[in-house]
């Protein structure tokens, strides 16, 4: 262990998801069994208890890569030499809410934590936004934080990869390591779109080998896009662990780059690839290599594929016009 800790932020440390995520992030498998890291954790004054709760049991891990712990109710602080950045700490939504219904509650996070990594960041610094609507909410924090390149904010929509990844290889009776190139496009919402399209499974085409239109449209698409839905009405709460298994998914590959023949999905600043209006933060297939990440080109997009694209890129336009009507970008 030769290497100078990373100091890893994470809000709502003492949430459903922080507690999931930091004990991974301990034991190295955000950023790999080489990298010692030291936890900045941020949360809201009435929580800062249940996070001091957390770093005791952080401490009984006796994790040899965890060199240190604080805590802090400053966003200002909590960001202060910030190089991987995990914003998780917003309000979940309940039984019968969309995400964008949290736009106005959340909106208000992201503006202040934006101005606080753009005023205590390193020069390296990784954003990732888990908190919901989280492609929006990265937006936000994005527009203050004028000094900090773009691209370094990005949108957690791997766990919907996760899920596309999951729900194909059961379909196909394979193992999800034999499903690569899957994307999830537009919006880590209901709108969102998993694409089988390029996928492949065993080295065959995912859509011929699931030679399935009904099922694609019936049951996958739909079963993908409301998975949230379906866990928050099974355990009473939203996604958790798995949020945070894709938390450690994302921004381990951001780091240490994507396998060889695969890709991965994150929610990122369009360039205006594949007809994404420039600078809204949606999702794309992407490689990564060196901590940085490039979009796949030159995918054919047929006119199926389109209409779904675009139905959730029009959503995030309708949330980028409706935050900038709130002030908030
Ligand atoms: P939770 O309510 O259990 O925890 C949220 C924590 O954030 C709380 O401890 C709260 O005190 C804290 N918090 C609130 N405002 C804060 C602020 N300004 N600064 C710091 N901390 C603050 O919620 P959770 O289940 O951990 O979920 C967190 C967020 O992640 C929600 O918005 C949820 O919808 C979202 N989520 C996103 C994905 C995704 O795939 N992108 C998946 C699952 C959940
Ligand atoms: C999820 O996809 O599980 C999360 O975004 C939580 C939610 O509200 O659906």
């Amino acid at each position: 262990m030769t290497q100078a800790p990373v100091n890893v932020t994470v809000t709502g440390a003492a949430g459903q998801i922080g507690y999931a995520l930091l004990f991974r992030i301990a034991s190295g498998q955000l950023l790999g069994q080489d990298t010692p890291v030291k936890l900045r954790l941020l949360e809201i004054p009435q929580a800062v208890k249940a996070a001091e709760g957390t770093a005791l049991e952080l401490e009984d891990g006796a994790f040899p890569l965890l060199q240190g712990i604080d805590i802090f109710d400053d966003a200002t602080k909590a960001f202060d030499g910030v190089n991987v950045g995990l914003l998780v700490g917003a309000r979940p939504r309940t039984k019968g809410m969309e995400r964008g219904d949290l736009l106005e509650a959340n909106g208000g996070i992201f503006k202040p934590q934006g101005e606080a990594i753009n005023a205590g960041a390193a020069d390296d610094v990784k954003i990732l936004v888990v908190g919901n609507p989280a492609n929006t909410n990265a937006l936000i924090a994005q527009a203050h934080a004028p000094d900090v390149p773009k691209e370094r904010f990005t949108a957690m929509t791997r766990l919907d990869h996760n899920r596309a990844q999951a729900q194909l290889a059961k379909k196909l009776g394979v193992n999800v390591a034999d499903v690569k190139k899957l994307t999830i496009w537009g919006n880590h919402s209901a709108t969102q779109y998993p694409d089988i399209f390029h996928a492949e499974v065993g080295g065959k085409n995912a859509a011929e080998a699931v030679g399935d239109q009904k099922w694609l449209e019936d049951e996958f698409i739909p079963r993908v896009a409301k998975r949230g839905a379906e866990i928050i009405e099974a355990r009473g709460a939203s996604s958790a662990a798995s949020a945070a298994n894709a938390a450690i998914d994302h921004v381990y590959d951001w780091v240490n780059g994507t396998a060889e023949g695969d890709w991965v999905s994150m929610g990122i600043p369009s360039d205006g690839s594949y007809g994404v209006p420039e600078g809204i933060i949606s999702s794309f297939p992407v490689t990564t290599k060196n901590g940085s990440y490039e979009i796949v080109q030159g995918l054919e997009i047929d006119e199926f594929s389109r209409g779904k694209i675009d139905a959730s890129v029009r959503e995030l336009t309708e949330e980028r016009d409706a935050v900038k009507q709130l002030g908030l970008i």
